[in-house]
């Protein structure tokens, strides 16, 4: 099967899936990357790995419906039956939603519903929790709202901050997207 990720960032989880589509623990082929950010790290390591992209620049476009159009041609191009987001700064539109609804997972660094949207780790310092985490859960017209399909666990320690507790759910999140990817496409 082919899939499609979706990220404006660094995409280090990108490259967790890239590793274990490569390593065939995946189960699967990432046959495009979408992007939406023309200085985005994350093209750099889809080079590197010879996976093709589509980057665009929403306000290119007439409405976010103009886009997902492209996005969904494009999609179709590369064979992808499945998107999972990692780090796509957008909320996906009805448009999107009506093509591949049930088949589009995000990841986010929090145990949902606490902390949704903008700046999890920010949030839950703020809110001086003692164990946040990382979820992985369906994606649907809400911000970070969809059914939640994997969670796991990362305590706040005394002396975090910020750069140390994302270190620490990153590395979760590396671990945890790729088993829940495989794990998923394997019912499929
Ligand atoms: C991750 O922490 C993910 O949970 C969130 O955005 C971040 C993306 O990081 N949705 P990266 O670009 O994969 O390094």
């Amino acid at each position: 099967m082919n899939i499609a990720v979706f990220a404006s960032g660094s995409g280090s989880n990108f490259q967790s899936l890239v590793e274990a589509s490569e390593a065939g623990s995946l189960g699967a082929e990432i046959s495009l990357l979408v992007c939406d950010r023309k200085d985005a790290l994350v093209l750099e390591r889809a080079k590197k790995h010879g996976i093709p992209t589509f980057v665009f620049t929403a306000k290119d476009y007439g409405s976010k419906a103009e886009f997902e159009r492209k996005i969904i041609e494009q999609l179709r191009t590369h064979d992808a039956e499945f998107i999972a987001l990692a780090g796509y700064m957008r909320l996906i539109g009805e448009t999107l939603l009506k093509e591949y609804g049930g088949r589009i997972i995000n990841i986010h660094p929090s145990l949902l519903p606490a902390f949704p949207g903008k700046d999890a780790i920010g949030q839950a310092l703020e809110a001086g929790v003692k164990i946040s985490g990382v979820t992985i859960h369906y994606v649907d017209e809400g911000m970070d709202t969809g059914g939640i399909i994997a969670q796991e666990a990362v305590p706040v320690l005394v002396d975090d901050d910020h750069k140390s507790l994302q270190q620490r759910i990153q590395a979760v999140e590396h671990d945890l997207y790729p088993r829940t990817v495989a794990q998923l496409l394997s019912k499929k």
